[in-house]
């Protein structure tokens, strides 16, 4: 029994992405994320509708991950699913769903946090990416949901050293983006004007915020009243300037997050440094964090981009390394919308 391969069925469904993977003990072999393109038009996710589009979508998305992982639904160990946080209603449609397949199939159920998931995801078994942090680590989750900077003691000894207090660094990417008329999500738009512009043409005030917490609500309010502004002065201010605006928004966003990770560096004395959330595709950061090998001699680590954006790899990661630690859930079980990291 040994060397027997565990198969995770695990389920993703804590804000706009319906998502289901199947993993052979650390390997992913099918990943299957449904984006709900619903959203787009309200430039933002709207919580009723995603969990409407998430029930139409489940179970095509799991029937879909499992034909192309090719095993019958009979060889597998156990389901994992995300209990939170995130939405309630989307939360709940992933929830319930994963406690009655796995009653069905009369396998254990493993309940797995999304954010220790973010993190986790470094330790999915890759032809590509097979360089994993040592422990202790720090990891940075930047995404539309969430902006933490968290010390990883061990699998599950997480302790959140800092946060954001109101805006995540995605939406200040998104939010900043809807201001310059550009389409939701706007973070990779951004980017890619950004890499066209100069950096230092615009500045922008940044947030003054005590020890490693983040604020974002204020600097969206800032490039508001700056674009207003110029916008009176010169009705073609956004398109005349577009790549230089963008560059100097990015500027200033991965100014505010590199200042305060070196911060976290300094206090913890720890050089290995992940990332994860869908902030970490942008091409700043990666850039920031390769000057800080070289400058800083940190060792960094960022996952392929698939496992980077919310999926449900990472969550069958966790469900893995709960199977093989014993640690399931029961049938009451219920979705948690304010689940913490170190509960
Ligand atoms: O992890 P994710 O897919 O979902 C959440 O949990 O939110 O992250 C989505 C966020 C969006 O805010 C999107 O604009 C941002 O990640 N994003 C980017 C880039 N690619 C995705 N932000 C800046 N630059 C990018 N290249
Ligand atoms: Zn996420």
């Amino acid at each position: 029994m040994e060397n027997e391969t565990i198969y995770i069925l695990a389920i993703e469904s804590s804000c706009d992405d319906t998502a289901a993977a199947v993993l052979a003990n650390q390997k992913v072999i099918s990943n299957v994320v449904a984006t709900q393109k619903i959203h787009e038009q309200y430039g933002g996710v709207v919580p009723e509708l995603a969990s409407r589009a998430h029930q139409q979508n489940i179970v095509p998305v799991v029937h879909q991950a499992l034909a192309k992982a090719n095993i019958d639904k009979k060889l597998v160990s156990a389901i994992a699913f995300t209990r939170g946080p995130g939405l309630m209603g989307s939360l709940l449609v992933g929830t319930s769903f994963a406690k009655s397949i796995a009653l069905g199939l009369k396998i254990p159920l493993i309940e797995v946090n999304h954010m220790q998931a973010h993190i986790l995801a470094h330790f999915i078994k890759d032809e590509e990416n097979n360089k994993t942090p040592e422990f202790p680590f720090l990891a940075m989750t930047i995404s539309g949901g969430h902006t933490q900077i968290v010390l990883v003691n061990d699998y599950f000894k997480m302790e959140i050293l800092g946060e954001t207090l109101d805006d995540a660094v995605g939406e200040a990417f998104d939010k900043s983006a809807k201001i310059l008329g550009l389409p939701y999500p706007g973070g990779p738009l951004i980017d890619k004007y950004a890499n066209l512009g100069d950096p230092h043409k615009f500045k922008f005030p940044k947030p003054k915020v005590e020890g490693l917490n983040f604020s974002f609500s204020g600097f969206k309010t800032s490039v508001l009243y700056f674009i207003q502004k110029a916008t009176k002065d010169n009705p073609n201010f956004i398109k005349e300037n577009i790549n230089d605006i963008c560059a100097s928004i990015q500027f200033t966003i991965i100014s505010i997050l590199m200042e305060k990770l070196k911060k976290a560096v300094k206090e913890t004395g720890i050089k290995r440094i992940a990332i994860g959330g869908g902030v970490s595709a942008n091409s700043g950061i990666r850039k920031a964090l390769k000057d800080g090998e070289k400058k800083h001699n940190w060792s960094t680590y960022i996952p392929k981009f698939e496992y980077c954006t919310d999926n449900a790899a990472m969550i069958g990661i966790v469900g893995y390394l709960k199977y093989k630690n014993d640690n399931f859930s029961d049938q009451s079980i219920t979705a948690q919308p304010r689940y913490r990291i170190s509960e």
